[in-house]
């Protein structure tokens, strides 16, 4: 089986709905490993719970981005994982991190990209008063948030919504998403082409909707 590592920095309900997903019979992949950049996520202990192998690598323990991502590198190609799943990881890469694992780094944004990109999505779309608002699951490229997007789901934003109500409707769609994403992958379906997705072989013209 391919086998996976997430990488997640806080709550992990993302990591939970894989962690779910891989334990369904015919799942196409194996969660060896989950790392964090903070010793204290959540989401090491749903790894934990699953009887999942954890690390740290400590963002605060380290002088420079650089000096991060070596070692972040270094226990992942350790690790050799098929694929890695960035599940709410918090943390910018450099460029050389993400060539090294390029077509193997998949990335969960809370927005319908290439609109807001970056942080605090959901009040940013409430302030822009938009209407729709949703999830996107992509490649990461070097470009921030930027990779070639597979598959979107979208949710309406309504009238009395704070940032909170929106990140719980946007992140019930996150649940569902990311485990088909990442069976796709697994099973060999969606790779990264020169500039877009490759789905079953074919450029995708868009992203995939839930
Ligand atoms: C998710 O909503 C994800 O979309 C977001 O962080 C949350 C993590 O939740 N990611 C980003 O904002 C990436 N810039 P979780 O820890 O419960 O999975």
């Amino acid at each position: 089986l391919p086998t996976i590592v997430v990488l997640a920095s806080g709550t992990g309900s993302n990591l939970q709905a894989l962690i779910d997903a891989s334990r369904e019979r015919d799942f196409p992949g194996e969660i060896i490993a989950v790392g964090s950049n903070r010793p204290k996520a959540f989401a090491l202990e749903r790894a934990a719970q699953a009887h999942i192998k954890t690390f740290v690598v400590d963002h605060t323990q380290h002088g420079s981005r650089e000096e991060f991502d070596a070692h972040l590198m270094a226990e992942l190609r350790r690790l050799d994982p098929d694929l890695i799943v960035l599940a709410g990881f918090m943390r910018i890469l450099t460029e050389d991190f993400v060539r090294a694992f390029r077509g193997k780094l998949l990335n969960v944004h809370p927005s319908l990209l290439p609109a807001y990109t970056g942080l605090n999505t959901h009040q940013r779309v409430l302030d822009a008063g938009d209407s729709l608002h949703g999830v996107s699951i992509h490649f990461v490229t070097e470009e921030l948030d930027g990779g070639p997007v597979i598959a979107q789901a979208e949710v309406p934003v309504l009238a009395d919504d704070t940032p909170d109500t929106l990140a719980e409707r946007v992140q019930q769609q996150e649940h569902l998403l990311y485990p088909i994403v990442v069976r796709w992958f697994c099973e060999g379906r969606i790779r990264l082409g020169a500039q877009d997705v490759l789905f079953d072989g074919a450029a995708l013209a868009e992203p995939m909707k839930l």
